[in-house]
């Protein structure tokens, strides 16, 4: 990716990774950008680095504008290895005495990665520092997307270095929002959202409430991965207000595994069952789809419905992933349900009811077992089921 000047004095200077296809379990299947931002002052500051394998890349990219020893400052906003990583090379490059600013949480964890004497500077929330005509501010943001994460935003061109929050692992050569397709952009913050953040909802409600009171005027925001938000930064915040606050929708997602069909047969029943209810609903096949893409789905959808056949009197295994996955992001406000055929002991049906509880979510029904092969009685108990989920969802 070429070095672009994204306002005056203030460059792009990150990598694309065009080939990352998982990224700790997330389907990145349009890739990612690691990106990284040089700021030409009279402190010249290099916010972020890039994942290991990529320094050489920032480094050539930097080297574009500057030699890459001019660089006095450097701002550490996240630990984790995509933006840290290449912190290391960075630093032998350019002077491992050189000030690296970061979160006191942040320099724990970056010691701790790299067990290396560098010279970390702990800054405090809200916290700021000069480097010429230009002031950086600190905020802490602990939990979008690690304890150690924080924003840092410039003062004169009011551009939000945001690290994890509002990114989009979406590889892309254009850079900013107005060059790409909208809906694509917004699936891919969706998913972002959905994967990486949802977990610390509250904490991003809180975080949006807190930058809203301290009136920061935002007229960019640049995250660490995918475009940058120019035309509207407004739009993805807005966004965020309302993934976290995860209100419920009339829109259903059935998510299921199938041995001979049977439970694929009645999620489809149950989806057609809902659609006439007027509930918006599709079925997820686990095998079919990925479990990242699943759980985008379950981030607006108001009902959860979740289908699995008996395999040795337990769950089947995808089914099992699935649902760790989900139990971890901790979503709210849904309803939920449970189905599925069985040969003889028929556990499945009460060991998803069993992880509905243990996210506490409402359970509408005991749940739909049905031994075999669905008939006609149970393609009707199927019709059931969705009418009393339809019920329990909030009106159009
Ligand atoms: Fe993009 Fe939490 O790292």
């Amino acid at each position: 990716m070429k070095p672009l000047e994204i306002t005056k004095g203030v460059y792009s200077v990150g990598v694309i990774d065009w080939n990352v296809r998982d990224f700790h379990g997330y389907s990145t299947y349009l890739g990612t950008t690691y990106n990284a931002f040089l700021i030409l002052d009279d402190k010249v500051t290099l916010i972020d680095t890039v994942k290991k394998g990529f320094e050489d890349e920032l480094l050539y990219n930097i080297s574009q504008i500057i030699d890459p020893k001019k660089i006095d400052y450097v701002v550490s906003n996240h630990t984790e290895m995509d933006h840290s990583g290449g912190l290391p090379r960075v630093m032998h490059k350019i002077g491992e005495d050189k000030p690296i600013f970061c979160s006191k949480m942040g320099q724990k964890n970056l010691s701790k990665h790299f067990r290396q004497d560098l010279n970390f500077q702990p800054v405090d929330n809200l916290g700021e520092l000069s480097i010429g005509k230009r002031t950086l501010t600190f905020l802490e943001t602990r939990m979008v997307h690690w304890p150690d994460s924080m924003f840092t935003y410039l003062n004169e061109e009011k551009i939000l270095f945001s690290s994890d929050g509002f990114g989009q692992h979406f590889a892309t050569l254009e850079r900013f929002d107005d060059q790409v397709d909208e809906g694509e952009l917004m699936y891919q913050a969706k998913k972002y959202y959905a994967n990486i953040l949802l977990l610390y909802s509250p904490l991003i409600l809180k975080l949006i409430q807190k930058v809203k009171e301290l009136g920061l005027e935002i007229e960019m925001i640049c995250p660490d991965h995918g475009v940058f938000w120019r035309k509207d930064p407004g739009k993805i915040i807005e966004a965020y207000q309302e993934w976290a606050e995860q209100k419920p929708k009339r829109k259903a997602v059935v998510i299921y595994d199938t041995m001979w069909h049977s439970t694929h047969t009645m999620a489809e029943k149950i989806v057609a069952a809902l659609g006439a209810e007027g509930v918006k609903a599709k079925p997820m096949h686990l095998r079919s789809c990925h479990r990242s893409e699943i759980i985008t789905e379950v981030l607006d959808s108001g009902a959860v419905l979740v289908g699995s056949p008996t395999l040795n009197n337990g769950l089947f295994p995808t089914v099992s992933d699935f649902l760790t996955y989900m139990k971890g992001l901790k979503p709210k406000n849904k309803v939920v349900a449970a189905f599925g055929s069985y040969g003889w002991s028929g556990e499945a049906v009460k060991l998803i009811n069993r992880e509905f509880e243990a996210m506490g979510l409402e359970v509408v029904d005991e749940g739909l077992r049905v031994q075999y092969v669905p008939d006609e009685d149970a393609l009707e108990a199927c019709v059931a089921l969705a009418k009393r989920v339809a019920e329990a969802l909030p009106p159009e």
